[in-house]
């Protein structure tokens, strides 16, 4: 078997976009068969949220859509983070400048927006939902997961050799 691939979603605070799409992704990666090859974890930028559970609107919003994220916990950003993941998959612009000004000397993993990454638009972001209202939760829920099916697409696509 191939090694694992290994990606992180990173938002500001973990709670609300990154956990949601940690729960698309673990959910198409398993119907895709794939959870042996392509493993994922979430963090935050900030760490003001860390060891919290999501934020109830982004459980029930996964929920509402047959994912359970109830059992994730918040943590921040590490340095190791840059070593231990191939990819870091960053749900806004601003997360992505965070990021990039973290990466420590001789950084293994690559760091890119997940939509775009996914195939979206250039520039493509996940509007962060935390002020927001039920809407802007089930529309990160259908971005997180648009992404989640293209990306597994494609892995799914390198495997079988096609
Ligand atoms: P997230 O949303 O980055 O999608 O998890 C936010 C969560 C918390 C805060 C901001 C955004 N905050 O300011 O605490």
């Amino acid at each position: 078997m191939a090694e694992p691939v290994r990606l992180l979603v990173i938002c500001l605070g973990n709670i609300c976009r990154s956990p949601m799409a940690e729960g698309a992704l673990r959910a198409r990666i398993a119907e895709a068969g794939l959870s042996d090859w392509l493993q994922v974890d979430s963090a935050g930028t900030g760490g003001w949220h860390a060891g919290e559970p999501p934020d109830h609107r982004a459980v029930v919003t996964a929920e509402s859509n047959g994912v359970d994220i109830s059992m994730l916990r918040a943590r921040q950003l590490q340095a190791a983070d840059f070593d231990d993941f191939d990819w870091l998959l960053c749900a806004d612009r601003s997360n992505l400048r965070d990021v990039r000004a973290r990466v420590p000397a001789a950084a293994h993993g690559r760091i890119a927006l997940l939509r775009e990454w996914a195939g979206a638009h250039k520039g493509a972001e996940i509007a962060d939902p935390y002020t927001g209202g039920q809407r802007h939760f089930d529309a990160v829920w259908a971005q997180v997961d648009t992404a989640a099916q293209a990306i597994v697409a494609r892995f799914a696509r390198q495997r079988g050799g096609v």
